[in-house]
């Protein structure tokens, strides 16, 4: 293992299958009556969100909790970044704290690797721009085992707007290291070029791309990061593209459906799906955490000691 988690690109594939199964054993302890360990205690942690975040924050703040590391949550607005401060002289201002982990959410692509560059705290990529979400890769990967009991061999078909997520790609890499056959299902303005040598297949039809799949990942549309023009509405978005009842009957009958949230109920997915027995949505959250934990674990260990 890196001290960092920078992206999945990079990233080794034992390292991976190390991470996944460490998070095994982590959930194991979060089914325990007394869920905190005392693994990362003395430890550090601040979580350096630019950009907006429920699931990531919430499950990177409490993975730090749950192994005893002291959390320092960083508020953007409210902070010296208002009053024109550097990113570099934030991070070295809080490096002088002798803090061990930054997570950083960031608007724009290679923050984190430059932040890995000056600092000499283990780096958690919690997602930069149209760049890489690294453990939303990993807590995926985790679910479709769990759920799956293997990786090699599924059809994975991923829906909807591959171009501007960074979930898409951090579990392209990330499935196609672990053996899936992975499809892609996309209008032509949101396929990126020079994606179709990282996947088994690309369809511009929903309805045939959803035969004989085994998972489905359906993507929210990112409009934060559009110009605009890649659809006509979503209204119609959800006519051509969103992932209803009867569009999942032509998917094999134990599929899965998974989204890496926030959903638009009724543009990428129909509330009926999203609620139905073959959603695994609230399970990847669930296990986010003890992914996010592994990760902690697992870095603080490649860390050189100070
Ligand atoms: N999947 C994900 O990154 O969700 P949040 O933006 O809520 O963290």
């Amino acid at each position: 293992m890196d001290k960092d988690l920078l992206d999945i690109k990079s990233a080794a594939t034992a390292d991976i299958e190390l991470i996944l199964n460490t998070a095994s054993s982590f959930k194991d302890v979060l089914s325990r009556d007394i869920k905190k360990v005392p693994t990362l205690r003395g430890k550090t942690a601040v979580n350096l969100f630019f950009e907006p975040s429920t699931r990531t924050k919430t499950s990177f703040e409490l993975a730090e909790k749950r192994l005893s590391t002291d959390v320092i949550n960083f508020v953007v607005p409210s902070s010296s970044v208002a009053k024109g401060e550097t990113l570099y002289d934030t991070i070295k201002t809080i490096e002088s704290y002798g803090i061990d982990f930054i997570i950083i959410r960031h608007q724009f692509s290679g923050v984190p690797h430059f932040i890995s560059r000056i600092s000499k705290a283990s780096v958690i990529n919690a997602g930069d721009g149209i760049n890489e979400h690294p453990t939303q890769a990993l807590l995926d990967a985790f679910t479709i085992k769990e759920q799956k009991g293997t990786i090699a061999g599924l059809k994975i078909a991923i829906v909807g707007d591959i171009s501007h997520s960074r979930v898409a790609k951090s579990n392209i890499y990330c499935l196609k290291k672990l053996g899936a056959d992975i499809r892609l299902i996309a209008p032509h303005t949101l396929i990126p070029t020079g994606i179709e040598n990282d996947v088994t297949e690309i369809y511009h039809d929903i309805e045939s791309g959803i035969a004989d799949i085994d998972v489905i990942m359906t993507l929210r549309i990112q409009q934060e990061r559009q110009s605009g023009g890649f659809f006509s509405s979503t209204d119609e978005y959800f006519k051509f593209w969103g992932l209803t009842l009867k569009r999942l009957g032509k998917a094999r009958p134990d599929v899965i459906v998974m989204h890496p949230g926030p959903m638009n109920r009724g543009v990428e997915i129909a509330s009926e799906v999203a609620d139905s027995r073959h959603s695994v949505i609230n399970t990847q959250v669930t296990n986010g955490l003890a992914v996010r934990m592994a990760v902690l674990y697992l870095l603080d260990s490649a860390r050189p000691r100070k």
